[in-house]
């Protein structure tokens, strides 16, 4: 998709121009979709329609994609090249959770998380490929988690598909360098969206405690600050990443941990 860079509702491609100088890298979010602005208009991708009106209401235009399904992925970045000719910038972002033990965990969970946040990243970034080295420059920036290089347990997919995302991304990066093509990742700890509040409840049943008590012992049991992350934390380092001035940063595991993996 052109991007306007959405880290959050969508995944999202940044169209011919939007480039990264860094007057354009300011975000606007409205729940759960960032965008950078100002820029020429992008295209945003998720599976939930509401994500449309959010897109237009920044300017940029929306696909309507289950990322599951592969050929879907293909069909999202063709249509992002035909509306503005090439794709500058991918962030790959969609993301669900499931938490449950390995033992009792259910394969059509597993294979939805993997075909989602593993597959297809890979998929989006080798159709964007060919246009990024036409043009000899491309910026891929794959929202991965702190669970990139901790477990937790009950999130065996999850973990398992955030950390294959860290090796994706150091591929794509020795691909890329002759290229002009920089791949990188951001591996926030817990960010203040619907993705942690669905979760809260879960995990409550699960150790038996308090929803609170999960925040405050679970979540932020690890973290040197306590407190969750807000997302346009991670919205300017996606900006950052975009921009020319990160053309020497490529194959880099970017942490916003709150310090959890300083230990
Ligand atoms: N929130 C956190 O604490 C946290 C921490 C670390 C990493 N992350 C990562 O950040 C990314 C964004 O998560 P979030 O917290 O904003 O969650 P969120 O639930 O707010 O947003 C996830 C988005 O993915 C979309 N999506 C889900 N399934 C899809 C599908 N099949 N096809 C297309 N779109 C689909 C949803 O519609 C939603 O817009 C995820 O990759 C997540 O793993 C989040």
């Amino acid at each position: 998709m052109t991007q306007r860079g959405d880290i959050d509702d969508i995944d999202s491609f940044h169209p011919a121009g939007c480039r990264g100088h860094r007057n354009q890298q300011r975000y606007r979010r409205s729940r759960g979709t960032t965008f950078l602005r100002p820029g020429p208009p992008g295209v945003g991708r998720d599976f939930n329609p509401a994500g449309k009106a959010k897109a237009e209401g920044v300017g940029a235009a929306f696909f309507e994609a289950d990322l599951t399904d592969g050929e879907a992925c293909k069909a999202a970045v063709a249509e992002a090249i035909k509306r503005f000719g090439r794709v500058d910038i991918l962030v790959n972002n969609a993301g669900i959770q499931h938490v449950s033990p390995i033992e009792e965990f259910p394969e059509a969970k597993w294979r939805q998380i993997i075909d989602l946040m593993l597959t297809a990243p890979f998929l989006l970034t080798q159709a964007v490929w060919p246009s990024m080295r036409e043009n000899g420059w491309g910026r891929i920036i794959n929202i991965a988690s702190v669970h990139a290089q901790v477990a937790s347990p009950g999130k065996s997919a999850y973990i398992s598909a955030k950390h294959g995302m860290i090796g994706l991304t150091r591929t794509a990066a020795l691909e890329g360098g002759a290229q002009g093509i920089t791949a990188n990742a951001i591996l926030p700890a817990y960010v203040k969206t619907p993705l942690v509040d669905n979760q809260i409840a879960d995990q409550a049943k699960m150790h038996g405690m308090a929803e609170q008590e999960v925040i405050e012992q679970v979540m932020l049991k690890n973290a040197a600050i306590k407190r969750l992350i807000e997302p346009e934390e991670i919205a300017e380092l996606v900006g950052y990443l975009s921009s020319d001035l990160a053309g020497a940063v490529t194959g880099a595991s970017w942490n916003i941990d709150l310090g959890w993996t300083a230990q």
